[in-house]
């Protein structure tokens, strides 16, 4: 199953939600990058603004955070004010591997509140680093840039990384996230991903309508 998500990151930030409604009917996910200027050197939304977002699709909350633990219930509650009951039970939270010392207990805290769960690698990041948690998330996102900004071109050596989880888990929902077009969604999806994130490629795209569908291939 092929599933799409614009990132608002590469949104007008002074009108949200009506950037939202611009894209929600031909989406999947809304892809909401949260960044706190340790993890990575760029800031974003706190827990806050998401509960003042509004969407009629689950959220894709990537936490580009430091120890994620202390902040799930905030940035869950805020989803649930942004989406409701239903599409929250729908909605993922993806905790990157390299912010946390406690994997397993930050997957087990994310679906207690209810919610889907991803694990986040960096592109330099290795899969055995999932060992522990793989046969409990909902998804892994490859990250195909740094994360940190929105723009940047696509690092194609994660490629077999995508391959080698495809073979381990073959109905794994499986996520990349940076630099992600037409081609190298393509590119991407011949390895095995099956969710596209993209920011620049719809945000900046005359017809976001054409550029959401052009990824599902
Ligand atoms: C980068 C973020 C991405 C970003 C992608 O750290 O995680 O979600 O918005 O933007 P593009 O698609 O422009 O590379
Ligand atoms: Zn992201």
């Amino acid at each position: 199953m092929i599933l799409v998500a614009p990132s608002i990151l590469s949104a007008d930030f002074g009108n949200l939600n009506s950037e939202i409604a611009s894209v929600e009917l031909f989406s999947d996910l809304i892809h909401v990058d949260i960044m706190d200027g340790h993890f990575v050197p760029n800031i974003t939304f706190g827990p806050g603004q998401v509960g003042k977002m509004r969407a009629n699709k689950p959220f894709d909350v990537h936490l580009m955070i430091e120890n994620p633990e202390k902040y799930l219930k905030d940035f869950a509650d805020g989803v649930m004010q942004a989406v409701g009951s239903e599409l929250y039970a729908r909605s993922f939270l993806v905790v990157h591997q390299e912010a946390t010392k406690d994997l397993v207990g930050t997957v087990r805290m994310v679906k207690a509140l209810g919610m889907k769960v991803g694990v986040a690698l960096n592109p330099a990041t290795s899969l055995d680093t999932l060992e522990d948690v793989l046969d409990d998330v909902d998804m892994v996102l490859c990250m195909t840039v740094n994360p940190g900004f929105g723009g940047q071109k696509f690092i194609e050596s994660v490629m077999p990384k995508i391959s080698q989880l495809r073979a381990l888990r073959p109905d794994l929902h499986i996520e990349v996230d940076g630099g992600i077009n037409l081609e190298t969604a393509r590119v991407a999806r011949q390895a095995g991903a099956n969710i596209f994130v993209a920011g620049n490629y719809v945000f900046g795209a005359p017809d976001r309508k054409t550029a959401l569908e052009s990824l599902r291939g």
